[in-house]
């Protein structure tokens, strides 16, 4: 598998911390301390599978390809407004694309889970062309009441288009069963025959507990794909890292002994949007001329689940 081409959109309204003061006990101080964060941008009049093409037309064009040459689609998504049918559905009609689509929810490590499955698509040669779109909005999940959860998210798209290469150099997926960490239940209909009790709430996270997993979880899947190929630190340009908290960032940069400059972030302007923090970000190097062909990447994400995926690719553009 190759990357040829990255695209990727966020929604107008931005939302600054002071801006979080005026209906929540809380300051920029707190969040920008333990976060990182100075704005997110949040859904206001855009709707989630407009912005996920927008990030796909993008991606296709930078990928010199137009949607007729796309052979499959997958969507990485947690939550939008469709139940059903999948997001990449929707989003097929919208490119005008005639390929078959799936979604998929791995949470913030949605990214490492697609790649993981276009590359089989690839090897089978099932597929020539994969899109990856990566479209969440996490705003809608958490209550804009809870100071410990709705400062955190944001919303956003971020797509890669993938071709046979080999230039996926490793890759490691893994799970890990604590539905009490972090989860979201929402309301079904109901139906004269339930008996049950049901939970319905807003986003709960046990911040601490996810904190020391995500390090951890990160520090280890990237030791463990450094060893598999025999690379160092020295030989990756970049590690892009999920983006959910500037102090995990840093914990994992400090653990990796590298220099700020090789791990960019993007967290303090957009907050956690999810699965597709790792390709927006992306997308952003990309299109600032800081990647050059043979550049080794490692990527690395973790989240609800408990899920984590890193990869180690080279830069093929
Ligand atoms: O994709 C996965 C997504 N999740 C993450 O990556 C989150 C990982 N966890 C974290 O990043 C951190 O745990 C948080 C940023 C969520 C919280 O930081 P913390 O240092 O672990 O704080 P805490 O949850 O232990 O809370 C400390 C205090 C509490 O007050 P008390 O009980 O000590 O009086 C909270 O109520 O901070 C309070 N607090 C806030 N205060 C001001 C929580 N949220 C806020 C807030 N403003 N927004």
């Amino acid at each position: 598998m190759k990357i040829i081409g990255t695209g990727s959109a966020h929604p107008k309204c931005a939302v600054s911390n002071e801006m979080l003061e005026k209906f929540l006990e809380t300051t920029d101080e707190w969040i920008t301390e333990r976060t990182g964060i100075k704005e997110r941008r949040v859904i206001s009049t855009e709707k989630l599978e407009d912005m996920a093409t927008e990030a796909a037309n993008k991606a296709l064009e930078d990928a010199g390809l137009t949607a007729a040459d796309i052979d499959y689609i997958i969507c990485s998504n947690v939550v939008n407004e469709y139940v059903t049918p999948a997001l990449s559905c929707i989003i097929q009609g919208k490119l005008g694309a005639k390929c078959p689509t799936l979604d998929i929810n791995a949470a913030c490590a949605g990214f490492i889970y697609a790649m993981d499955m276009a590359e089989d698509k690839l090897k089978c040669n099932k597929a020539k062309n994969i899109l990856i779109v990566c479209a969440e909005e996490p705003s809608r999940m958490v209550s804009w009441k809870n100071r410990s959860t709705c400062v955190l998210f944001g919303d956003g798209a971020g797509a890669a288009v993938v071709t046979a290469g080999d230039e996926l150099k490793a890759i490691r997926l893994t799970t890990e069963s604590m539905a009490d960490v972090l989860y979201y239940q929402r309301k079904l209909e109901p139906t004269p025959y339930i008996d049950k009790e049901e939970n319905f709430e807003p986003l709960v996270m046990r911040g601490r507990e996810v904190f020391k997993h995500a390090v951890s979880n990160s520090n280890k899947d990237i030791k463990i794909l450094l060893d598999e190929t025999g690379l160092t630190t020295d030989d990756i340009k970049y590690f892009v890292l999920h983006q959910a908290n500037r102090r995990i960032i840093d914990a994992i940069r400090n653990f990796l002994g590298v220099e700020e400059e090789r791990v960019p972030h993007n967290v303090e302007r957009y907050g956690n949007i999810s699965s597709a923090a790792l390709p927006a970000l992306l997308d952003e190097l990309n299109r600032g001329g800081k990647l050059q062909k043979g550049d080794k990447l490692v990527f690395s994400a973790f989240g609800a689940g408990f899920t984590t995926g890193a990869c180690i690719i080279e830069w093929a553009k």
